[in-house]
C-alpha cells in the first residue's frame, strides 16, 4: 500500500513540476502582453492629445483667419464706399485701377449698381484658379439705394479642409479614450495558444517522465526481489544513457553481493567443520595412546605356546597399530583445519613469496614461473598465501601425473588495475576438473585420492577470501591443457576482507 502511495507520488510530483515550469513563464508572458497593451495604449494616448492640442491650434488659427478676412473685406467695402468718384455713380470710373491695385488684393470683380439694381460700371479679373470661388458682398453706396458689388476671391477648399481637420481630432481625440492597444480577443487566443503550448510541453514532459519512472521501478522491483532472496534477480535497462549506467552499475553491485553473500556462507561453512575438526581431534587422539598401549602389553603380555592365538594377536596388533596411524593422520588432519591462523598481512612482493615455494625439491623440478614485467607487492600473510600456492601446485603435480602427463606446473602473475587486483594463475597438465565438481572440490573433506585428505583446496579457498580476495577455478582449460586455478588478491591489503 504505501509502495504504491510513494510511486505515485513520485509521478505526480514530476508532472506537477513540469506543469509549473512550463506554465509560469508563459502565465508571466500573458500578463506582461497585457500589460504592454496597455502601455502602448498609454503612450498612443499621450502622443494623440499632444495631436490633438495641436490640431486643435491649427482650427482655431482658421477661424481667426477667417474672421481677419471678413474685417478685411468689410473694412475695404467701407473704405471704398466713401471715395466720391464712386458715389458720383459716374459711368467712367476707372474700376479697373482700383482692382488691379494691391491695396485692394483678393478683390477680383467691382460693379455700381442704381437703386433698381442696373450696372453703372463695373470691371472684373479672371478668377485665379478651381480652387477659389467668388464671395460677392454689397454695400451700400449712396441714401439713395445705390450698392457697390465687390466680388471677393475666397478659397473654395477651406471649408472642406477646417471640416476634415475636425473629422481627423475626433478621430485623434477617440485614441486617447482606447484603453489597451490589444483587443480582448487577441488576448483571449493568445491564452488559448499558451495553455495549448503548455499542454503539449507538460505532455512531452509527462511522457518522457513516465519512461525514467518506469525505468526507476523496475530498479526498485529488482532490489524488492533481491531483498526477498531472488539472488538472481537484474535489472534491465535498456538505452545507453546514465539511467542505463545505473541499472549497470546496479547489477554490478549487486553481483558484488552475491560474490560476498556467497564467500560469508562458505567462510561460516568452514567454521562449522573447524569447530567440529577441533573437537573430533580432540576426542580422537585422547583414548588413542591408551588402546595402543594396551593392545601392545597385550601381545607382549602372552606367554603361552598357542602358536596360532600367538600369529592372531599379532596380526590383531598390527591391525590396530596400523588404524591408530591413520586415526592419527586424521586427527593431524583434524588439527591442521581446526587450527588455521589468523591473516596477518604486510606488503610482501609477490614474486618473492612464490619463487620460496621452490625450496621445495618435490616442487622445484616441476614449477615454472612466469612473472609479469613490473613487480607486484601484495599486502599478504607470506606463510598462508604460500601454503595456497603450495597446495595448488601439489594438486597441480598430482593432476598431470595421474593423467599420464607431465607434471608440471605454470605459475603466471600479473595485476588488474581496472579491478585493483593482483590474479595468480597455477596451470597443470591434468585432465581439469569436470563442471558439475567445480565447486564441489572446494568443500572440506571432498578428495578422489586414496591418501587425500580434501581440505587442501578448502582451506586454500579460506585463506584467499581472508585475504580480501579469492579463489576459485577457471571455466576453461588451462593453456597447457589441464585445469587453471586463480588466486586473486586486492593490491590495497584485506582491510576490506571478511576476515
Ligand atoms: N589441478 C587439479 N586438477 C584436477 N583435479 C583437481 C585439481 N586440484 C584438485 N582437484 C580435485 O579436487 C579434489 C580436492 O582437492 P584438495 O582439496 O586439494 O584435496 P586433496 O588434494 O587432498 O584431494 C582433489 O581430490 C581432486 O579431485
Ligand atoms: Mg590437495
Amino acid at each position: 500500500m504505501s509502495k504504491h502511495r510513494r510511486r505515485l507520488t513520485l509521478r505526480f510530483r514530476l508532472t506537477l513540476l513540469l506543469a509549473v515550469a512550463v506554465m509560469l513563464p508563459l502565465v508571466v508572458a500573458y500578463l506582461l502582453v497585457g500589460q504592454l497593451g496597455k502601455t502602448a495604449a498609454n503612450v498612443a494616448a499621450s502622443d494623440a492629445s499632444l495631436r490633438v492640442e495641436s490640431m486643435e491650434r491649427a482650427t482655431h488659427r482658421y477661424h481667426e483667419l477667417v474672421n481677419v478676412t471678413k474685417r478685411v473685406q468689410g473694412e475695404m467695402a467701407e473704405r471704398l464706399a466713401k471715395r466720391p468718384d464712386l458715389a458720383a455713380l459716374d459711368p467712367n470710373t476707372d474700376l479697373k485701377a482700383i482692382i488691379d491695385d494691391p491695396a485692394q488684393a483678393g478683390l477680383r470683380a467691382l460693379a455700381i449698381l442704381r437703386a433698381d439694381g442696373t450696372v453703372v460700371t463695373e470691371a472684373a479679373k479672371p478668377q485665379t484658379g478651381p480652387d477659389w470661388r467668388d464671395k460677392v458682398v454689397d454695400q451700400q453706396l449712396r441714401a439713395d439705394g445705390a450698392t457697390l458689388r465687390l466680388t471677393f476671391e475666397v478659397s473654395a477648399t477651406l471649408q472642406q479642409e477646417l471640416q476634415d481637420l475636425k473629422t481627423s481630432i475626433d478621430g485623434t481625440r477617440t485614441v486617447t479614450q482606447i484603453q489597451s492597444a490589444l483587443p480582448e480577443t487577441y488576448q483571449f487566443t493568445f491564452l488559448v495558444l499558451i495553455a495549448l503550448a503548455g499542454a503539449v510541453a507538460a505532455g512531452i514532459g509527462v511522457a518522457f517522465s513516465m519512461r525514467e519512472t518506469r525505468r526507476i521501478e523496475s530498479l526498485v522491483a529488482t532490489a524488492r526481489r533481491v531483498a526477498d532472496g531472488h539472488h538472481d534477480a537484474r535489472a534491465e535497462l535498456l538505452g545507453g544513457d546514465e539511467m542505463a549506467e545505473l541499472g549497470d552499475a546496479f547489477n554490478t553491485m549487486l553481483d558484488n553481493l552475491d560474490e560476498t553473500r556467497r564467500q560469508i556462507e562458505y567462510l561460516q561453512r568452514m567454521g562449522v567443520w573447524q569447530d567440529v575438526a577441533r573437537r573430533l581431534a580432540h576426542e580422537i587422539k585422547n583414548p588413542l595412546t591408551p588402546i595402543q598401549l594396551a593392545v601392545q602389553q597385550c601381545v607382549s603380555a602372552y606367554k603361552g605356546d598357542d602358536a596360532r592365538f600367538k600369529k592372531t594377536l599379532a596380526e590383531a596388533g598390527k591391525i590396530v597399530e596400523e588404524e591408530i596411524a591413520a586415526l592419527t593422520r586424521l586427527v593431524d588432519t583434524f588439527r591442521t583445519l581446526g587450527a588455521l591462523p589468523k591473516v596477518e598481512a604486510s606488503p610482501i612482493a609477490l614474486a618473492d613469496v612464490i619463487e620460496e615455494l621452490k625450496l621445495d625439491p618435490t616442487i622445484a623440478a616441476r614449477l615454472s614461473l612466469k612473472p609479469p614485467a613490473e613487480a607486484v607487492t601484495v599486502r599478504a600473510d607470506k606463510l598462508l598465501l604460500k601454503r595456497v600456492l603450495a597446495n595448488l601446485v601439489e594438486n597441480g603435480i598430482h593432476a598431470g601425473l595421474e593423467a599420464g602427463n607431465k607434471g608440471d606446473v605454470v605459475i603466471a602473475w600479473s595485476r588488474d588495475t581496472r579491478r585493483d587486483v593482483v590474479a595468480i594463475t597455477v596451470d597443470d597438465h591434468g585432465k581439469g576438473v569436470a563442471e558439475d565438481k567445480r565447486e564441489k572440490i572446494f568443500e572440506p573433506y571432498v578428495t578422489t585420492k586414496a591418501q587425500g585428505t580434501g581440505l587442501g583446496l578448502a582451506i586454500s579457498r579460506k585463506i584467499a577470501i581472508e585475504h580480501g580476495g579469492e579463489l576459485a577455478i577457471a571455466p576453461d582449460r588451462a593453456p597447457t591443457g589441464g585445469a587453471r586455478f586463480v588466486v586473486s588478491l586486492p593490491l590495497r591489503g584485506p582491510e576490506s576482507s571478511l576476515a
